[in-house]
């Protein structure tokens, strides 16, 4: 029974911190974000503890931080780290449920040769892609689908973010042959409150259960 959700995107700044801590307060799990790059400005870390109401005790410590806000690949070689790949596992949390949240895109490198989506099929979770609504998104939502399915990664679905398309999220969703989980809308103001709200209107806690 997998416990964890991955929590992926089809690009950066496309709003999967935002959607991972509207899915951990729903789910009342823990969170946890492998590999963070930037540590200037508020961290994704701390973005989902102030958003998704997490006590710290939910948030899980990163496994690498990076001062560079770059692609971890880059981030890691500027501040002299390598990113162990093959060291970089799941923290076992014995009966909580826990949303992990990538970096980027699915095709992310994290060394010379592993992109972090094959981090995603190795740890064989199930996983939620986070697509925009604006123009763009089928070619880079159908892409994203096929790089998980030509890995053997288990899509739970796609949860849109941003104004309603619904031809665009027809076309992903019956392309893609991949559920349509919801759409998270503009949040104004985005805050702990409204995202909530937003999220339970939005998505089903049952799309999520642990299989
Ligand atoms: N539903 C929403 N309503 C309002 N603002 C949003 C929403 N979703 C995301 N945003 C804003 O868009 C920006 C990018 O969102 P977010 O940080 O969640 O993206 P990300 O995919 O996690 O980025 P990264 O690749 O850096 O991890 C943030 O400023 C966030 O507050
Ligand atoms: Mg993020």
């Amino acid at each position: 029974m997998s416990r964890a959700i991955a929590v992926a995107g089809t690009d950066t700044g496309i709003g999967k911190t935002v959607f991972a801590a509207g899915l951990a307060a729903l789910l009342g799990a823990h969170y946890w974000k492998p590999i963070q790059s930037g540590l200037e400005s508020e961290t994704d870390s701390q973005a989902v503890a102030r958003l998704g109401g997490l006590r710290g005790d939910r948030i899980l410590p990163e496994a690498y931080r990076l001062k560079t806000p770059a692609s971890p690949h880059q981030a890691a070689a500027i501040d002299g780290i390598r990113i162990e790949v093959d060291a970089l596992e799941i923290p076992d949390l014995p009966g909580r449920r826990l949303v992990i949240e990538g970096s980027g895109g699915l095709m992310v490198p994290l060394d010379g040769r592993t992109l972090y989506v094959d981090v995603f099929a190795k740890w064989q979770i199930p996983l939620v892609l986070c697509a925009r609504t604006t123009l763009g998104t089928i070619n880079h939502s159908l892409l994203s689908v096929e790089a998980l399915r030509s890995r053997g990664i288990d899509l739970l679905g796609v949860a849109f973010i941003g104004e309603s398309n619904p031809e665009s999220e027809r076309s992903i969703c019956e392309i893609g042959h991949a559920r349509r989980l919801g759409r998270l809308p503009p949040l104004s103001p985005l805050a702990s409150a409204t995202l909530r709200t937003a999220f339970a209107s939005s998505f089903d806690p049952a799309d999520f259960a642990p299989k």
